[in-house]
């Protein structure tokens, strides 16, 4: 998309924009720059996955594009940098007709399938040697784009293949979907693409984590992350769903010169990918293979889908397309799919299996999940036998009984999931999920409560929520007690030698030394863990305690309102209201926290147990040796984990970047460190240093 020449000049750009907004705001004359600069940076980080300025930096621009914007609405234009964002959509989705009927693809499941297939195709088109082109089958939600002259006018989903809805506002959100892109430089008017909306590993774990936070049951897996998330009515929660786009095909366009029907570059399948990558989208440019004969065909599907799992987005198999385009035109399509294509699907990552039985588990904040128990079944790499059912709904709207054959899922690293019952297979003896009244711990009531889809368990001194808030609080991102984990934290509470968070810090060691399995060493490294724990910083004592709604995000903000945490005290529901990342579900919840005698006793307990609750400086302000300087960490290092070099530069004052720019001081580099030791290599202030001398440095 961007030659080597215009990426230095844009990147010299960037430098002179900098440079000059830090003497004064930018105008309305840095207008067309400013614009050129953020798509092009939208384009190194959203569809390269290579940026070349700290997030920070490209904030600092968007910023000042929005200011110049506001107050010069008339030169806003439709496809600036800005215009992605959008007010929320009050009118259902209207629908839409496709140009072209949106087809599915034929499915084969192994290597006979595609020798036949090939042997039919060969028939077909009476050529014996076919060029195929070979590219990832993405496990997302399909879309449509059209763009005329230019500009992004419509996108729809699939819906019946016909017709679908009408999303345009929501896929602007999507930051490698090019909301222009200079089609008319190929001689194309108008013309519509078709691709795959996916949400990759990471945002997915990120998304499902916030919604376990909050108390909401996951989403099953990632394809249902993504078509969920393309009709939501708030396209700017839409945008903070970090959304992707592949673009695969191209199914119509018109031309600029009524003289010229055809487009050279679209003469072939991968003429279309290269084009399409050429102008900016995320094609599979570089995923793509082309082969002359079936079995080279077989060897590549084979080799991807051993990598599947290294991959960071989801896919369920290899599609196969005739790559000359008027071959494609002569073998025509079926009503369902076209014969030109076909989808050679990986092994499935479902099974099927029995549902014996459905326990109920207490959770740390009292939430009684229904757990599936289900015969062992391989899915995947692994035995799959309990599967959580969420709540109440889920189990009344997937009409799960008990006895009922079901079909399991599994995707990558999601947790398992059941799809459905086979109710065909139903012989009448499958019985109804009863859910308890009474919590199947402690014998209290349960209750509902109306906003909430889960049963709870409100008795707080409930034995299954004591534990779990136990082991949550030495869990690794809390206290990060090592050699404290869910095992030893059950059995010690068994035999009662714990009782309650404080009851950490006074373990009756003498006795653990005498328990099977605990030999000296082992009783010494968990004194030593647990030790260490009291100097934990705030931000992570007050994630441990679990305060409902409170995640890692929050906890930092609250670490650094105080300098001393029983000060929340005094805070009002306003006070924490006021504060970053607290809404009034949180606020409410942290409020009731600091208001309750019991939670203050047991910080007091905590303090008096020489626990670290103070806070001497605000902990984003950090003093230290490596004051104002910025780290970036890459490959593994030798001795510390990523998160406490991170911690540590942070502790002493250093700024942590994501990502190598100039604005970069130091890159402390690991073993296997990649692409970003070779970019920081190309920057000269840039210094490269090893862990040993990034110690040294705060010494
Ligand atoms: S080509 C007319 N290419 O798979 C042919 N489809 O099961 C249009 N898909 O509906 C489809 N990756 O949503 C094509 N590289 C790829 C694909 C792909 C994923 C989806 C697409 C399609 C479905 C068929």
């Amino acid at each position: 998309m961007y030659s080597v020449e215009q990426t230095q000049k844009l990147q010299n750009l960037t430098a002179s924009l900098q440079k000059k907004s830090n003497k004064n705001p930018l105008t309305a004359n840095d207008l067309e720059h400013l614009r050129a600069v953020l798509r092009f940076h939208e384009y190194r980080y959203y569809v390269m996955n290579e940026p070349l300025v700290a997030d920070f930096e490209y904030d600092s621009l968007y910023k000042q594009l929005e200011k110049i914007e506001a107050a010069n609405p008339e030169l806003i234009t439709h496809d600036s940098p800005t215009q992605r964002v959008a007010k929320d959509l009050t009118k259902e989705f209207p629908t839409v007709q496709h140009l072209v009927p949106m087809l599915s693809l034929e499915n084969s499941y192994n290597a006979d399938d595609l020798i036949d297939w090939d042997r039919k195709a060969k028939e077909i088109s009476g050529i014996e040697n076919i060029e195929y082109c070979v590219e990832p089958k993405f496990d997302g939600a399909s879309i449509s784009l059209i763009y005329d002259n230019d500009q992004l006018t419509r996108a729809a989903t699939r819906g019946n293949g016909i017709e679908g809805d009408e999303i345009t506002t929501n896929i602007r959100q999507i930051r490698s979907v090019p909301l222009s892109a200079a089609f008319s430089s190929y001689g194309i008017q108008q013309i519509e693409i078709r691709g795959e909306v996916l949400m990759n590993k990471n945002s997915f774990k990120k998304y499902n984590d916030l919604l376990t936070e909050q108390n909401l049951p996951p989403l099953a897996n990632p394809r249902n992350a993504a078509s969920g998330s393309l009709r939501i009515k708030d396209p700017k929660e839409v945008g903070r769903r970090n959304l992707e786009a592949f673009l695969y095909h191209v199914s119509y366009y018109t031309t600029l010169n009524s003289k010229q029907s055809t487009v050279n570059s679209l003469l072939t399948h991968s003429g279309s990918l290269e084009m399409l990558w050429n102008l900016g989208f995320r094609s599979p440019q570089k995923e793509k293979k082309i082969f002359k004969g079936i079995n080279a065909v077989i060897d590549y599907c084979h080799e991807f889908e051993k990598h599947r799992d290294e991959l960071p987005y989801e896919i369920d198999g290899m599609v196969i397309k005739v790559n000359e385009i008027a071959l494609q035109e002569k073998m025509g399509m079926t009503t369902h799919h076209p014969r030109w294509a076909i989808a050679f699907k990986f092994k499935a990552r479902q099974a099927t299996s029995k549902l014996r039985k459905v326990e109920f588990q207490v959770g740390r904040t009292g939430s009684v999940t229904p757990v599936a128990k289900i015969d062992p079944v391989p899915i995947g790499g692994i035995t799959v036998t309990s599967i959580s059912l969420f709540n109440q709904d889920v189990v009344r709207e997937k009409d799960l009984k008990i006895g009922d054959t079901v079909l399991v899922e599994r995707a990558g690293d999601v947790i398992p999931y059941i799809v459905k019952p086979l109710t065909e297979l139903r012989n009448g003896k499958e019985q109804e999920i009863i859910f308890p009244r009474k919590c199947p711990v402690c014998g209290d009531p349960l209750v509902k409560p109306e906003e909430e889809a889960v049963l709870r368990c409100v008795n707080i001194n409930c034995k299954a929520q004591v534990v779990e808030r136990i082991i949550h609080f030495a869990s690794k991102d809390a206290m990060d007690i090592r050699s404290f984990g869910e095992a030893n934290v059950r059995k010690f509470f068994e035999l009662e030698f714990l009782k309650n968070i404080p009851g950490i810090y006074d373990l009756p060691f003498e006795k653990i030394k005498k328990l099977e399995g605990f030999g000296e060493k082992s009783v010494t490294n968990l004194q030593t863990a647990i030790e260490a724990s009291k100097q934990q910083p705030l931000h992570r004592l007050i994630f441990a305690l679990g305060i409902r709604y409170v995640g890692e995000t929050t906890a930092k903000a609250l670490a650094s309102a105080v300098t001393y945490l029983p000060d929340f005290e005094n805070f009002s529901l306003a006070d924490l209201l006021a504060l970053e990342d607290v809404g009034p579900k949180v606020g409410g919840s942290i409020f009731e926290f600091f208001h309750n005698r019991d939670n203050m006793q047991m910080l007091h307990k905590l303090e008096a147990l020489e626990l670290n609750l103070s806070n001497k400086k605000s902990e984003r302000n950090a003093e230290g040796n490596l004051n104002g300087q910025t780290f970036l960490f890459t490959g593994t290092l030798p001795t510390l984990k990523r998160s406490e070099a991170e911690e540590m530069a942070e502790k002493n004052g250093g700024k942590l970047l994501n990502s190598v720019s100039s604005k970069l001081n130091y890159l402390v580099v690991g073993e296997d460190a990649g692409s970003k030791l070779e970019k920081a290599r190309k920057i000269p202030s840039i210094k490269i240093i090893s862990e040993k001398e990034f110690l040294e440095l705060m010494s």
